[in-house]
């Protein structure tokens, strides 16, 4: 019977918790051991009652004997290295694990012989959307982002006639076209902005029409970035050169620009200069999600709102964690989708020949699988 355990999560500002009442009864029912740290799902709303009631085991939070026990650990963020050191050689830790940037783990994983899955490269196929944590958490990332900058900035979103006269409706300049660019076009739009979209892949610009926004389409050089697998290669200087001197007057003229451009493995495009920023509105609001990566926007701090000459720089770095309770319960079904397959007869399997595990296993009995992940002179 394999033996799972849900930490609480340590990470500060970790709201999130791995697992809920829903996704644990369905782990017993396959046959698995549940243990949870107590209050794990608390700040996710989530009371230890509905969990035992479902046939969890509690135990208290850095309990020795549960870490030594488990074959697997269900996580949201790395857990310490205190913690992960108690484990079992192979056992498996599967999380939001920043394979990129990531030496802790690496050296850890290594002198423990730990397996890893790290969530953020699952293949994006098919098979694997039910699995696909980073887009139910950059949905709500979009989702979230939009509504701050309405809640942040000093007019309305919607066109309003009012006995006062008319209001415009505000402009809203969505940097990057992905899951989470699209979600927040889609909210920006439920709340009656203007939103006009850049990114590099063409092939975005039906989607962000059809949700009733305007592409603005890249520049027009000859050296174009490429995208593979779905994702964008990173641009040359020289593209986004171009691409900044595009996006200024957009941006002059922008009551709110979500950035949410990024390339995996790399530092995020810098789409926003300070000679762009110093021509946007004093009261006009920018939040970049990609603030961790490096930021699209000049002067956007982590966690942290700068007023720059009247304009708020939000740095949202952790936007799911503000909406604890659908986040964890989409990422629990994430992680269920995913190990459902790998439990069979009592058992869990780590089969290297299944694509999607192939993908996302950057350890196994603690050899590092895949060079360009949890390098210490990694990309990021
Ligand atoms: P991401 O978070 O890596 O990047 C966000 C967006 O930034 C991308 O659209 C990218 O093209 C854009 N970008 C990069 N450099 C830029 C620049 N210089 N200027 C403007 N934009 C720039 O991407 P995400 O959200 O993870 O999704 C990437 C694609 O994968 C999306 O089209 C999405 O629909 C697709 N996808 C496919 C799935 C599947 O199972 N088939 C599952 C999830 C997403």
């Amino acid at each position: 019977m394999p033996r799972l355990l849900i930490p609480k999560e340590t990470a500060p500002g970790e709201t999130r918790v791995s697992a809920t009442p829903e996704t644990v009864k369905k782990f017993v029912a396959m046959g698995c051991n549940v243990a949870m740290e107590m209050n794990a799902g608390l700040d996710a709303g989530f009371v230890d009652s509905t969990y035992a009631a479902v046939g969890c085991q509690l135990v208290a939070p850095q309990d020795q004997a549960a870490w030594k026990e488990a074959d697997a650990v269900l996580c949201v963020q790395t857990p310490t290295e205190d913690s992960l050191s108690l484990l079992k050689p192979g056992a498996l830790l599967v999380g939001l694990l920043a394979p990129y940037s990531n030496v802790a783990l690496s050296s850890v994983v290594q002198s423990h012989e730990l397996s890893a899955i790290a969530l953020e490269l699952l293949p994006r196929i098919s098979r694997a959307q039910a699995a696909d944590a980073l887009s139910s958490q950059a949905n709500i990332a979009g989702y979230k982002a939009v509504l701050l900058a309405a809640a942040q900035l000093d007019r309305y979103f919607p066109m309003l006639m009012t006995a006062a006269g008319t209001v415009q409706p505000a402009k809203v300049v969505v940097l990057g076209a992905g899951v989470a660019g699209l979600q927040a076009v889609a909210t920006a739009r439920r709340l009656g902005a203007v939103v006009y979209v850049s990114d590099i892949r063409p092939a975005v610009k039906e989607q962000v029409e059809s949700l009733g926004a305007r592409f603005i389409d890249p520049p027009q050089l000859e050296e174009k970035p490429a995208e593979s697998g779905g994702y964008a290669n990173e641009a040359s200087q020289t593209f986004l050169a171009a691409q900044r001197q595009q996006l200024s007057d957009q941006l002059a003229e922008a009551d709110v620009a979500i950035c949410t451009a990024q390339v995996p493995g790399k530092r995020a495009p810098r789409l926003i200069s300070e000679d762009m920023l110093d021509r946007m509105r004093p009261g006009s609001v920018v939040i970049d999600l990609a603030v961790s990566q490096g930021g699209n926007s000049a002067c956007t701090d982590p966690a942290k709102t700068v007023d720059r000459k009247g304009v708020k720089l939000i740095g949202a770095s952790e936007l799911p964690c503000s909406v604890a309770n659908h986040a964890s319960s989409l990422y629990a079904r994430n992680l269920l989708a995913l190990l459902k397959p790998l439990i069979k007869d009592g058992q869990l399997f780590l089969n290297l020949d299944d694509e999607l595990i192939a993908g996302c296993l950057i350890s196994k009995e603690g050899k590092i699988l895949s060079p360009d992940v949890l390098n210490p002179g990694g990309a990021i």
